[in-house]
């Protein structure tokens, strides 16, 4: 049984990330995702809320499970029995950065393979941040992230600025 982990901070899960989801999901028996707690980005929704969207989320594929982890992402894999990590790419940016931290984990952990699966070209503008830009001053969601995600993040963020005087 081949067990793939897709790591990230998922602050929040957005149809990009699902659209990876789904497509390593049917490509391994087992797909854990990997929530990493990642304090250092100053997270919007807590790692618990992290994990309890992811969940909700991926209810309907049976093989796809969610944990959070601390810590190294290799050590993470080892301890579930994992054998490759997924990572998503959109632009060329992404893979300077999966590059170089593909090469550090294989130097630490060289029985874990990293497969990256580019996106889908309607997905390739989103990231989170941005997500929680736009979320952030009332801009619509639809198409970019589950219903339940755009709720908890007009709970988040209300609108901020002062509607603009017609
Ligand atoms: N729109 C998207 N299409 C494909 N992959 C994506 C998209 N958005 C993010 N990813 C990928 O999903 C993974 C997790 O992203 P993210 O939640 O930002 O965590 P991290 O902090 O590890 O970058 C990364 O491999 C990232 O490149
Ligand atoms: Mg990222």
């Amino acid at each position: 049984m081949t067990v793939a982990v897709y790591p990230g901070t998922f602050d929040p899960i957005t149809n990009g990330h699902m659209d990876i989801i789904k497509r390593a999901s049917s490509l391994f028996d087992k797909l854990i995702i990997g929530v990493y707690e990642n304090p250092d980005k100053h997270p919007l929704f807590s790692l618990k809320q992290r994990v309890e969207l992811l969940e909700k989320t991926v209810t309907d594929l049976p093989n796809v499970f969610v944990k959070s982890f601390n810590g190294l992402i290799v050590d993470f894999i080892h301890q579930i029995g994992g054998k490759v990590m997924i990572r998503g790419l959109r632009v060329s940016s992404d893979f300077e950065r999966e590059f170089e931290m593909a090469l550090m984990n294989k130097k630490l952990a060289p029985d874990i393979e990293l497969i990256c699966l580019m996106t889908s070209s309607q997905y390739q503008f989103l990231s989170s941040s941005l997500i929680k830009e736009v979320a952030m001053l009332g801009g619509c969601l639809e198409g970019m992230v589950p219903d339940h995600i755009a709720t908890a993040l007009k709970e988040k963020a209300p609108m901020r600025l002062p509607k603009v005087a017609r």
